[in-house]
């Protein structure tokens, strides 16, 4: 399967009468596996819904969004949570790390609350540790890292359980710039060695760059740059 994301035809809105308000009016986007899509558009575009349409957060669209080949609408929610704990994984602009976990249970509590042996992973968390540099701080808590050593950890949290799809929503948007380059460089060498699929949502050209492709969301279509 060459396309990891075919969305067509995508129609979406919220509200109804007066209130409503029309995202998507027929959009299409095709990702091949192991490219590293950046997204942007204005505020308020729509960007943040896609990724939630995606990960099948928000069923109510018409058009087809397949992952993997397979359409989303015709999946039960049996079958997305397991995309969900798979397939593809979020990462967000607030790290949303647990305060009282220390980084390291941090990073393997998606693997404790599928029910899985967190055994299993000793060694792919040892080498996602070294690979987001945070090797030395894996007993610290959240509050005693900083701004970009905590979204690292997130994103080793996004990627232990090994998806094929990474979204990021605004990853370096609350992030120094010193910070922010070094998440597009661990994103760069998660999709380059990992090959790991990423679409990335920023509102920051230097980040978007990173990508091998740029898409923009507008008019409620999406276009290639
Ligand atoms: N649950 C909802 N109910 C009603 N309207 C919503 C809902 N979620 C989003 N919207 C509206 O849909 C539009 C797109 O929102 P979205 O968050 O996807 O934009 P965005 O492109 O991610 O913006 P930003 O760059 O500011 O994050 C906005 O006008 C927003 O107000
Ligand atoms: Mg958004």
């Amino acid at each position: 399967m060459k396309n990891v994301i075919e969305i067509t035809g995508l129609r979406k809105r919220f509200g109804s009468g007066e209130n409503e308000a029309l995202i998507f009016d027929g959009a299409d986007l095709t990702i091949e596996r192991g490219s590293f899509v950046s997204l942007t558009g204005a505020s308020g575009s729509g960007k943040s819904t896609l990724l939630y349409l995606i990960g099948g957060l928000d069923r109510n669209f018409t058009g087809d969004i397949r992952i993997g080949g397979k359409s989303i609408s015709g999946m039960d929610d049996q079958e997305l949570s397991h995309i969900r704990s798979f397939k593809l994984s979020y990462v967000f602009q607030f790290y949303n790390l647990v305060a009282n976990l220390t980084i390291e249970e941090n990073i393997l509590l998606p693997i404790e609350l599928s029910g899985r042996n967190t055994k299993d992973y000793t060694r792919r968390l040892n080498e996602l540790l070294e690979l987001t540099g945070l090797t030395a701080k894996r007993k610290y808590y959240p509050s005693q890292l900083s701004g970009g050593q905590q979204q690292r950890a997130s994103i080793a949290r996004a990627v232990l359980t090994e998806p094929e799809i990474l979204l990021a929503d605004e990853a370096t948007g609350n992030l120094d710039k010193a910070s922010g380059d070094e998440i597009m460089s661990l994103f760069k060498r998660l999709n380059e060695e990992k090959g790991i699929t990423i679409l990335q949502v920023t509102h920051s050209a230097e980040c978007a760059a990173y990508g091998n492709r740029i898409v923009k969301l507008v008019d409620r279509k999406l276009v290639d740059c």
